[in-house]
């Protein structure tokens, strides 16, 4: 696995949120969160479980893990909790934790998870670092060389959605004017806090333009854009008003539905795909739906985050739209198949291999009316397919 970064040029960037979970082990039987957390009364824990999470952690890793080059560009500050997630990313390979952000004054993002057996758990969480996570603290000449950049998590960073996201397009801005492809991906944000309340729309028609690829999941895209869920025709009006607003291609992240995906029909807003694509025509006016491969569940933790990075592979492979789509579904299913967000995502080939060798899909529970099963590709293919194909 070493080998596949060091001394390689970083084939992706992915930027933005990162933490450093702590997890202290409880020991015994289920408890009442009354006993535990009792003001006055020491309570002894198991060692602490160290994890690093968020985005850059999250489909950093599984890019890695995959063998694709990458390099990882989160905040941190210069304290304790910096150094350990520093030494929690060389623990992986040396070179991950070269990219990373250590601002002088900041404060590393941490969450401390209190879940004691039978107890719902909570998080102490300290967004640190990801608040103050500004366009100026990209160093742009280090993407030189790189094909896709991948920012994450603008919910969970203040200046990335304050004043409708004015920073977030300054950003990405920057990145487009060095020539690479540019993907974004949301969280949800909670509707009661400053980011439910943030102006998302205004943000998404500010910096869609500058977005090639955006893979959001579907219910916080709903969220973001006041919508109701519903049928198919949910994800195509969805998918379209955001190629609208100036996304090239749309990604949908359905869960269990697997990944629903749309593009834009105009050809000139795809060239920026021709830094992995060498027949960008064939991403023209696409609508294809990729049911999840069937797996034993064990966790969906970062599940979301591992399938983009099946996505970004795909795409840095050169793959047709279908062949990225069951990428991305591929890779997603090696996540959920381990507790963890990223243990689970072998190598590229393996990943491949599995895939052509007659893995099962899970049937799909959205009705698809007008759509049609590509029994060789192994992919839905929407009305929108149809008609290009007549045209
Ligand atoms: N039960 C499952 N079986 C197989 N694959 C799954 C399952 N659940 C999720 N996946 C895979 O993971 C992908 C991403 O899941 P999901 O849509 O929940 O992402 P998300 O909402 O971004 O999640 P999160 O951000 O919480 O990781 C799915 O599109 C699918 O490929
Ligand atoms: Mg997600």
């Amino acid at each position: 696995m070493e080998a596949a970064v060091r001394g390689e040029k970083p084939e992706i960037v992915v930027c933005g949120h990162i933490c450093l979970d702590v997890i202290p082990r409880f020991a015994g039987g289920a408890a009442r969160l009354e006993e535990v957390l009792v003001p006055g009364k020491l309570v002894n824990v198991g060692p602490a479980v160290t994890a690093t999470g968020g985005v850059v952690s999250n489909t950093g890793l599984a890019l890695h893990r995959l063998g694709v080059p990458t390099r990882l560009m989160g905040k941190l500050g210069d304290d304790l909790f910096g150094h350990a997630l520093l030494e929690i990313l060389r623990g992986y390979d040396s070179a991950l934790a070269e990219g990373m952000i250590v601002a002088a004054g900041a404060s590393t993002s941490y969450t401390v998870v209190i879940s004691p057996p039978g107890v719902d758990r909570i998080f102490l969480h300290c967004p640190g670092a990801n608040d103050t996570f500004g366009a100026e603290d990209v160093p742009y000449d280090q993407l030189a060389g790189a094909r896709i950049f991948h920012f994450g998590y603008p919910p969970l960073m203040k200046r990335m959605y304050a004043d409708g996201g004015v920073e977030l397009e300054t950003l990405l801005r920057r990145v487009k004017e060095r020539g690479l492809i540019t993907s974004l991906d949301m969280a949800r944000p909670d509707p009661a806090s400053e980011a439910g309340r943030a102006r998302w729309r205004e943000l998404l028609a500010r910096v869609l333009p500058h977005v090639d690829l955006f893979l959001p999941s579907l219910d916080e895209i709903l969220f973001m854009l006041g919508r109701e869920s519903g049928g198919e025709g949910v994800l195509r009006e969805t998918a379209e008003e955001l190629i609208s607003l100036g996304a090239a291609v749309v990604g949908l992240k359905l869960g269990s539905g697997g990944w629903y995906l749309r593009t834009t029909a105009d050809q000139s807003r795809l060239t920026p795909l021709r830094a992995c694509v060498s027949q960008v025509e064939a991403w023209a006016d696409r609508e294809l739906l990729a049911p999840c491969f069937a797996v034993e569940v064990v966790g969906t933790t970062g599940s979301g985050d591992c399938s983009v990075a099946g996505f970004l592979a795909g795409l840095i492979y050169g793959l047709s739209p279908e062949e990225t789509m069951t990428s991305a579904v591929a890779v997603g299913a090696c996540n959920v198949e381990a507790a963890d967000a990223t243990s689970g995502i072998p190598t590229w080939p393996e990943v491949q291999t599995r895939v052509r060798g007659g893995w099962a899909r899970r049937a799909v529970a959205l009705p698809l009316p007008g759509w049609e099963w590509d029994e060789q590709a192994a992919i839905w293919r929407g009305p929108a397919e149809a008609r290009r194909e007549r045209c």
